[in-house]
């Protein structure tokens, strides 16, 4: 295979009309990479602020899937409650992972959370390679459902149909 006629970068090739070796690619090609999409989906921030409620429509099923993704790519570092508690986090000396149901996380927007993920933050590595945009917004989704959980929800912001139902239930 290497002594075979080929040619080699920078050089002419007649079969070319303009007899360029090196190609370019066709008009419109975008590299493997780059994610497509509006940009505070795609980056978690809009005109240099993050955003603030979550870009996807959320659901039951989403939920479910955003529990095992962090379960697998958050929970070993930043515990299964999200609350820093974790043999990694016990062994790790220099910065420990952060509680994300805690202040200052638990203020942060969902933006910011996001971007962790898509880009990582100081010495946590990114997880874009692992976790695609729809798949980062569901662990996105997920942290903000452990954060309710650890902290508690105030009765008057439940929907209707789940106050009743927790209304009945404690009763
Ligand atoms: C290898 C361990 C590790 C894993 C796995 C990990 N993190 Fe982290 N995370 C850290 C550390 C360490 C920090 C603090 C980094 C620093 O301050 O330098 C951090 C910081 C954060 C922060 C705070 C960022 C900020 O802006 O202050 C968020 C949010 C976060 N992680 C979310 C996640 C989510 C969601 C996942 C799963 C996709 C995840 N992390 C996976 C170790 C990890």
């Amino acid at each position: 295979m290497v002594n075979q006629a080929h040619y080699e970068y920078y050089e002419e090739a007649p079969f070319f009309e303009d007899r360029r070796v090196m190609r370019e690619p066709p008009p419109g090609t975008v590299p493997r990479e780059r994610v497509l999409g509006p940009p505070e989906l795609r980056t978690g921030m809009v005109d240099g602020k993050y955003v603030e409620a979550i870009p996807v429509p959320l659901s039951k099923p989403m939920l479910e899937v955003g529990r095992k993704r962090f379960e697998v790519f958050c929970a070993p570092c930043h515990g299964v409650g999200g609350d820093g508690v974790s043999v990694v986090a016990h062994n790790m000396e220099l910065r420990k992972p952060p509680s994300l149901v805690a202040a200052p996380v638990l203020d942060f927007p969902v933006g910011r959370i996001y971007q962790a993920i898509a880009q990582g933050y100081g010495l946590m590595p990114t997880y874009s390679q692992e976790l695609g945009v729809e798949d980062r917004w569901s662990v996105v989704a997920y942290v903000r459902a452990l954060q309710l959980q650890a902290n508690g929800v105030a009765v008057d912001t439940l929907p209707e149909p789940v106050r009743a139902r927790m209304q009945k239930e404690l009763r």
